[in-house]
């Protein structure tokens, strides 16, 4: 069966390579998370996103701040940009999403993939998040399903579902760049773990064999980067064809066994991230805190195994 929604991706690429409609980015990487978060606009129209931003958490104390999120509010008003979308690549564990705060002060969309509802009801029941908390994705603005298409003011956006990560992760193809959320990582790093509730290594496996598939000269911006051993310099942007060439786990050339064997493997000797607890029932919420107690008061819930 023809992947339509990866033609039209790969279609979109070309196109806009050829007529030179080039998004601007600017990245703001959060250190503490080894997050970037991405600010892309149309210079045509000042129309821009922002994708996976970040609110700063304290865990000890329990205390939010928004120190980058104003950074990124400053910088959007000092160019004069109009944000038409918050976007975010999935539910992420290792951070907690800045997004209703941006969207109170600069306006826009909220948006993530359909899947979101697997991955609130695989959460709601983990955390016990009673019948308070809607699994229905009632708290974005849109839901995409793989080979949805909008426009970024004159920039043509296409959506790929490409999970594995989690169930919900999806890869923004805006103009001739494409922000692909946790699947690869820069070539000297890899890709992302697939050992989160609802992650896959062979579904990974597959969602990334579909985003080499888009054009070599694809720009392709990273939502983390750790540093490979050996390089000085944080970095979140390279290309399909660099990843095809040099990946270290999924060159051209690594059969799917070889790769689910390594992921496997290596995910058994990761530890879990240290915000995984508040950050995902926070941004299972689309970036709410959840719904405070009798004394107004939000808590965030461990959940403690049986020994
Ligand atoms: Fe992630």
């Amino acid at each position: 069966m023809p992947d339509t929604a990866l033609e039209a991706a790969a279609n979109q690429v070309m196109t806009c390579r050829a007529t030179g409609q080039a998004p601007v980015v600017r990245t703001f990487f959060d250190l503490p998370t080894f997050t970037a978060t991405h600010v892309v606009h149309d210079p045509a129209t000042r129309a821009c996103a922002i994708i996976d931003s970040v609110m700063d958490y304290d865990p000890a104390s329990g205390r939010t701040d928004h120190a980058m999120a104003q950074d990124i509010v400053d910088y959007v008003t000092a160019e004069k940009l109009r944000v038409e979308w918050l976007l975010e690549t999935h539910v992420h564990a290792d951070h907690l999403s800045a997004a209703p705060w941006l969207q109170k002060r600069l306006g826009g969309r909220l948006g993530i993939g359909h899947a979101i509802l697997k991955v609130q009801d695989i959460f709601g029941k983990l955390f016990n998040a009673g019948t308070r908390f809607a699994r229905d994705g009632s708290q974005f603005d849109a839901l995409f399903d793989d080979g949805a298409r909008f426009t970024l003011g004159a920039l043509p956006v296409t959506v790929l579902h490409v999970p594995g990560h989690t169930p919900a992760d999806m890869a923004y193809v805006i103009g001739e760049a494409a922000f692909i959320g946790d699947t690869l990582f820069m070539p000297d790093s890899g890709t992302a773990r697939a050992d989160f509730p609802g992650g896959d290594a062979r579904m990974l496996y597959h969602s990334i064999r579909r985003l080499l598939a888009l054009p070599a000269e694809t720009r392709v911006f990273l939502c983390h980067d750790y540093k490979a051993p050996g390089r000085d310099a944080f970095a979140w942007e390279t290309t399909i064809g660099a990843e095809r060439d040099n990946n270290v786990h999924v060159h051209d050339g690594v059969d799917e066994n070889a790769f689910v064997q390594m992921r496997t493997a290596r995910d058994a000797t990761l530890s879990l991230p240290n915000l995984i607890m508040p950050s995902v029932q926070v941004n299972m919420r689309g970036g709410h805190l959840p719904e405070p107690e009798d004394n107004g008061v939000s808590y965030i819930k461990i959940p403690l195994s049986r020994s």
